[in-house]
Formats: C-alpha cells, structure tokens, sequence
C-alpha cells in the first residue's frame, strides 16, 4: 500500500510551502515556495543567519537559491505586498529580483515571481510574463482573481483553500468544517473545472491547507503547495488517493474588464477582507524583517 503522499503525487505536483531549506533538502519537492511569512520565521532561525544581507530583496533572493540546489523545479519568490496596487513598482521590483538570481546564476526559468492577484498585480504579471518573468498569482480568493489571471496568460495561480475555511469558520463559528461543504476545497475544484474546460494554460497549485484532508480532496490538481508539517502526515498515512479534480464547468468563458473585476471580487465579502487582510498580514512580516535585517546589521561592526 502506498503512502498518501506517493499515491498523491501520481495525481499532481507536489510543491513545498516553506522556508526551511533542511525541510526542503528532506522532502524533495519539485518546486517550492516562499513568502515574506515563511522567510520572516527563517530568517530567525539561527540555522540560516548566512543567509542574512542588509537588503532584503537579496535575503529573498539568498534563500530562493539556497532552495533551488535541492529541488530540480522553480522557487517562487514573492514582490513586497506594498506594491500591491502600483502594476509600474512591481514591475520593477520582480526585474531586481530576477536580475539578482541571474547575477547569482541562476536562469529565470527557475524563478516564479510572486504577485497578490489584484487587478494592479494581475497587470504587472501580464506584461512580466511578455518579458519572459514567470509569475504566479497570490493572495488568489475570489472567482474574478481566477478569471482575470487566465485572461492575462499567467504562469501560474495559487488559490488559497485554508484561509477561506478559516474564514468560514469564524463566520459561522464553528471549529471545523467537514470536506464535502469546505468553501476552500470548492473554490479551487471549480476554478480547475473552468480553466480545463476552456483550456487556459495557466496552471492551478493549490495553497494555504489547514489539513490534509483539504489536499487530498484536491488530489488532480496541476501542483499543490504543502507545508512540511503535513507532507509528514501524509508520508506517515497509507491509501490509494484517486484523483478528485475534471475538467468540467457550467461557467462560460468570461473575460472581464477592470470595472466587472473589481465589481465582481467585491460582491464576495469574504474574497474582499482577506484580500485585504493578506496584504496588510505580508506587509506586517515584511516590516519585522527588515527591522530584523537593521538590528543584525547594527550587531556587525562594518568592514
Ligand atoms: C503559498 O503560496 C501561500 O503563501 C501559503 O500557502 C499560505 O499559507 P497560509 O494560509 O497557511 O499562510
């Protein structure tokens, strides 16, 4: 009997969400990601002071090509959530980060700049991608963000499935909600159903699980980012997963203009506060590192 996670990974991609380089050295996903959370925790660890610059940009950079000797995929790195609404800085910000990998030689092809999918966000990563920058989408809640994403040729979109059930949750306070109702599940079933069947090339990876039953019910989709605590329990569980995920919609094919997205996102309350919530909690992390960069770079006399 195989266990879940290699019975899983016969259906998708499975991707590690951290920024613990011994935890990826010890999965061995194809890809991983990152985000200004993840490498705030990394970069308290002392395992990974080597790592620390003075700018930040290089410390994201840093860790992203300390990950990429121990996967053979890509490595998403994630554009400060500040920029969220300036499509012209995030620009700009994903070509340093780009050129800083190149610097250190690594190809861009193993590079997915991250973007919160707002419509700012969804148009910078339009126009990266032209440049050869392959984005993928964050911060992704609402149907609109899946849509608008498809529309623009992106990469790549990360739907957020934990974050949704949190939000669930609180509203209808309960401490869980069982699989067969989860709105996080059905949000990324039903943006796969509508790319596959109108044949997008943007690629679905499933984020932000709480539990392993959430990956398993998304089992099919093209990747899933997975945090190492539950790549565990899934490597310690047996079962034949079947694959979850088809090809199928009742949606028709929508394109939508600035007015129809952004009226389109906010009818969905809960897509509107953790849009919102997500950019101010990346930014928030952002901010506590870069006081940790200052106070590590005060601790060393310069040279
Ligand atoms: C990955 O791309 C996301 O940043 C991550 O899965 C978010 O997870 P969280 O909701 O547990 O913070």
């Amino acid at each position: 009997m195989p266990t879940q996670l290699e019975s899983l990974r016969k259906h998708s991609l499975v991707v590690a969400d951290t920024g613990d380089i011994d935890a990826v050295a010890r999965w061995k996903p194809q890809d991983a990601t990152t985000n200004p959370s993840l490498l705030l925790t990394s970069a308290e660890d002392p395992r990974f002071r080597h790592l620390m610059d003075r700018d930040m940009d290089r410390v994201f950079v840093n860790f992203g090509c300390e990950i990429l000797k121990h996967i053979p995929g890509r490595v998403s790195t994630e554009v400060d959530a500040r920029l969220s609404f300036d499509t012209e800085g995030s620009i700009a910000k994903a070509q340093r980060f780009i050129s800083l990998y190149e610097k250190a030689g690594v190809k861009r092809s193993r590079v997915l700049i991250k973007l919160a999918a707002t419509w700012e966000g969804v148009r910078a990563a339009e126009k990266l991608e032209r440049e050869g920058i392959h984005c993928n989408m964050t911060l992704l809640f609402s149907f609109a963000q899946a849509v608008a994403c498809a529309d623009a040729g992106v990469t790549l979109i990360s739907p957020f499935v934990g974050r949704i059930y949190d939000w669930h949750k609180q509203q209808r306070k309960v401490d869980d909600i069982p699989l067969e109702e989860d709105p996080g599940v059905a949000s990324v079933t039903r943006i796969y159903g509508y790319y596959k069947k109108h044949g997008f090339k943007t690629q679905v990876m499933g984020a932000s699980f709480r539990k392993t039953g959430q990956i398993l019910a998304l089992a099919g989709c093209d990747l899933l980012t997975i945090a190492p605590d539950l790549l565990e329990k899934l490597s310690k569980a047996d079962g034949e997963i079947p694959r979850k995920l088809s090809a199928s919609s009742e949606v028709q094919k929508l394109k939508l203009d600035e007015k129809t997205f952004r009226w389109m996102h906010n009818e969905d309350a809960m897509a509107t506060d953790k849009l919102a919530e997500g950019i101010r909690r990346f930014d928030a992390d952002a901010r506590k590192l870069e006081k940790l960069l200052t106070s590590l770079a005060a601790a060393v006399p310069a040279k």
